[in-house]
């Protein structure tokens, strides 16, 4: 057992039954401390898409929580992920966000490594060292990488479940937008920028929170000019018909507003237009392949979060990262998500619809990051933070469907999914490892949620 879990009574900051969550979750440092060790020491954590690294010496760099790490493609074709830490002493091995290398050289001493993360080279090592140094033994520190529809996930721990595993109920969702003619490409390099919140504000928000949509994007919705502007103010009966939200066993949830992927943006708009016209022209064969009912979710606005801290918006087509730097700051990353047989006019209005609304100098994206700062700031004051956080929305209100799988909130505006990413967070954070979790009743957080 690590030392933090026996100073944070992970118990206290979630209440599964009444909705609840304790304050402490977004200011407290050994909190933040525990989430790096049980969460991002634990949980898969997005890494590349295929699409950003095609070809054998392609890499891309990011972070796994505060580690850096390397993503390569190999020769033949797969995928491995290192630290970004030069083995000799410690420096930082590759500056560059994106590239293609046949090896990667430290600036400090000139050690150099393969794609394969193999010491090759070590300057003058004949005449230095003189044999004494076993190369084989320095080579970079390799990271556990698997991929679900070419999506690339890290993991630091052996134990973890697969990624297939992991991702369980929302894959069904995933494939809907992911599993199309083509498949997806991502578009990058992402922008990034620092927002000064704690790394869950944004991961709950994208997870299923649709009941801010009308009010914090009001004015961006009106402005935009698409059909969502008609919910703008929440004025709109909003719940019968509008929508679903879906929450999953690992935290992962999905949320759907009927139809509306194009609604963000103005009716008679170019992008608009072409948004609209792609959309009925694929979506009569995803109602073929898939029936009517779950048919329906391609060309519908989309939401989610793949637990603990990738979202998406399909719609505005975003894609994030949310990187802790503390408890109280995050580095966001952002790309675009396009389909890979969208005409290229249709993928550059798709991407500059992306940087005007969710970019990072984006209106929705101004709109969110203004509530997400004061939640995390306010959350640090002397009384303030003894207080407790409610998302009891639709409480009671859940189902079982036979035809979408996880936990459903029955209406569009709900906190399902807020609530089935805090019971994980708990039952993680809480837990001695993955053989512990992985031994309840792969059944029994459906009845924790719904209470019966
Ligand atoms: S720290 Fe990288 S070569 Fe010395
Ligand atoms: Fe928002």
């Amino acid at each position: 057992m690590s030392t933090n879990r026996t100073q944070v009574d992970v118990e206290s900051l979630v209440d599964v039954k009444n909705g609840i969550q304790a304050k402490r979750i977004f200011w407290d440092q050994q909190i933040y401390d525990l989430e790096i060790e049980q969460i991002f020491g634990k949980c898969w954590q997005f890494l590349t898409h295929d699409s950003l690294i095609p070809n054998p010496g392609d890499f891309t760099t990011g972070y796994m929580a505060e580690d850096e790490v390397i993503v390569t493609r190999q020769d033949d074709g797969s995928v491995k992920a290192f630290l970004n830490v030069c083995t000799h002493r410690g420096a930082r091995l590759v500056a560059a966000e994106a590239g293609n290398a046949r090896a990667f050289s430290c600036t400090y001493h000139g050690w150099s490594f393969g794609m394969d993360g193999a010491l090759k080279v070590v300057p003058m090592e004949e005449e230095l060292y003189r044999g004494s140094l076993d190369k084989s033994k320095f080579g970079l520190r390799e990271i556990r990488v698997e991929s679900y529809r070419g999506l690339y996930y890290g993991n630091f721990d052996a134990q973890a479940p697969s990624l297939n595993d992991y991702l369980g109920d929302v894959k069904f969702y995933l494939d809907i937008w992911m599993d199309i003619n083509g498949g997806i490409e991502l578009v990058g390099p992402p922008s990034r920028s620092l927002l000064n919140c704690n790394w869950k504000t944004p991961a709950e928000n994208f997870v299923g929170d649709t009941y801010h949509v009308g009010w914090t994007h009001l004015a961006s919705l009106m402005a935009l000019g698409g059909e969502l502007a008609a919910i703008g103010g929440n004025e709109a009966p909003p719940n019968e018909g509008l929508g679903m939200q879906v929450t999953s066993r690992f935290g992962h949830g999905f949320g759907v507003l009927w139809d509306a992927a194009p609604a963000v943006h103005a009716i008679n708009s170019k992008a608009g237009t072409l948004y609209r016209e792609w959309f009925a022209s694929r979506k009569p064969k995803m109602v073929e392949k898939l029936g009517a009912k779950v048919g329906r979710i391609y060309g519908s606005h989309l939401n989610g979060t793949v637990f603990p801290n990738n979202s998406y918006l399909l719609g505005t087509n975003t894609f994030k990262l949310w990187v802790p730097r503390g408890p109280h700051q995050i580095e966001v990353f952002t790309w675009a998500i396009v389909e890979k047989e969208m005409p290229a006019e249709l993928k550059n209005a798709v991407v500059s619809g992306m940087n005007s609304t969710f970019g990072s100098a984006g209106m929705l994206e101004a709109d969110d990051s203004d509530n997400m700062e004061t939640m995390t700031q306010n959350n640090r004051g002397r009384m303030t933070r003894e207080g407790k956080l409610n998302s009891q929305l639709g409480l009671g209100f859940h189902k079982l469907d036979p035809d979408f799988p996880g936990v459903i909130g029955q209406s569009a505006i709900g906190e399902t999914s807020y609530r089935g990413f805090y019971r994980a967070y708990k039952e993680i954070m809480g837990a001695d490892n993955w053989k512990a979790i992985l031994k309840l009743d792969p059944d029994a957080w459906k009845h924790e949620l719904i209470g019966q």
